[in-house]
């Protein structure tokens, strides 16, 4: 089965076969350096993050991350605020994270098929001295749309604003200019553009916040500081790692790397994205927002009134493909399909077949 869903993805053999390494022990030296290993690789994976920048990597699913990042970074009550951008489920669940967390917080919610606009976003912090930090979603995978962080982390540096960035649909296969975009923090996820397994997550932070006094976390899970201090001290972390996954890790990392990095990944994806866009376009599917507005992660399609999701869902899946059903309102009326994981030129001849089978005009 070939994935098409925005992760978990199809694995490389290489690393299924990375799953069964050993067993071992999560508090013994070899597990503690596999760990700062990953750290170290994750970092480096980005020029702009490899100096000034450092990971921790936690288990749980990209959720547990962004939450941890705002549970750990996002200011409290008195030391400042944060303002979300919202344009999908994912920019609005980090206001239920701040929430939860009882951070103060404004949400800024847009159509979940808009653009963030940055004269609203302006105006909102004219209103609201108060914010400090800007939090929001880089790939919002509820739509596939690659929100413009140049402009956004451009206003973020004319302001003072940190960023906190949700990176989990984009860590590994899209650009990341910290410095441009004033990052304080991104948390990613293992199963998306890595191409490991689902169960590691990771944060990105500037080395200036894990060096300050840590403040007090309302999370004993979530705590970040306290996965620093044992991943940059001892090594160990602070609780059960999900040891095999982070065999996977490892190994999905050095791929990455070995295949030329995030760029290379770019490339790859584009390349799939154009040849599936081709084959949709024969089939006179059209996109839910303009090409030029999507990551190369993933896309929106609008489904044809001749055809629903579940049949097109179980025609691909007979062929051996996994597409991924819209969300939210937008459900009745799209489908989603992402282009990572192993999948090959062949693989993409048998999807494009599959692709005209599920969308044929009825005779
Ligand atoms: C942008 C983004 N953030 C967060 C998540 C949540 O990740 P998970 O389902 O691994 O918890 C997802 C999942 O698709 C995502 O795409």
């Amino acid at each position: 089965m070939i994935l098409l869903n925005p992760g978990p993805v199809t694995l490389t053999d290489r690393v299924r076969a990375a799953l069964t390494a050993g067993d071992w022990c999560h508090r013994e030296p070899e597990f503690a350096a596999l760990m700062q290993e990953i750290n170290r690789r994750i970092t480096h994976l980005y020029d702009e993050l490899a100096e000034d920048f450092s990971a921790v990597t936690l288990t749980g699913s990209g959720t547990s991350a962004v939450e941890a990042m705002l549970a750990s970074f996002a200011p409290d009550d008195g030391k400042g605020a944060t303002l979300v951008l919202a344009n999908g489920v994912y920019g609005e669940r980090m206001a239920k994270m701040l929430r939860a967390h009882r951070k103060p917080c404004e949400l800024l919610q847009s159509e979940w098929t808009a653009a963030i606009d940055l004269d609203v976003v302006s105006g909102v912090l004219d209103r609201h001295p108060e914010l400090t930090h800007i939090a929001t979603v880089h790939h919002e995978t509820t739509t596939g749309r690659l929100n413009d962080m140049d402009a956004l982390g451009a206003l973020c540096v004319r302001r003072g604003l940190a960023l906190l960035l949700d990176g989990v649909s984009s860590f590994g296969a899209e650009a990341i200019k910290a410095d441009d975009w004033n990052l304080d923090a991104v948390a990613g996820t293992a199963n998306k553009c890595l191409h490991g397994v689902p169960g590691l997550s990771f944060v990105v932070a500037r080395n200036r916040l894990w060096a300050q006094a840590a403040p007090p976390v309302a999370s004993v899970y979530l705590d970040l500081y306290g996965y620093y201090a044992g991943q940059y001290g001892t090594g160990y972390s602070p609780f059960t790692q999900s040891v095999q996954v982070a065999f996977a890790l490892r190994e999905a990392l050095l791929e990455l790397e070995e295949s030329g990095g995030w760029r290379a990944r770019r490339r790859t994806y584009v390349e799939r994205a154009a040849r599936i866009h081709r084959a949709l376009m024969l089939n006179s599917v059209g996109m839910l927002l303009r090409e030029e507005d999507c990551s190369c992660v993933l896309r929106t399609y609008l489904l044809p009134d001749r055809v629903g999701y579940t049949e097109v869902h179980d025609t691909l899946k007979a062929a051996g493909f996994v597409i991924y059903a819209g969300q939210g309102d937008l459900a009745p009326d799209v489908f989603r399909i992402a282009y990572m994981g192993d999948i090959t030129a062949a693989d993409l001849d048998a999807l494009c077949d599959a692709l005209s089978d599920a969308f044929e005009p009825a005779a």
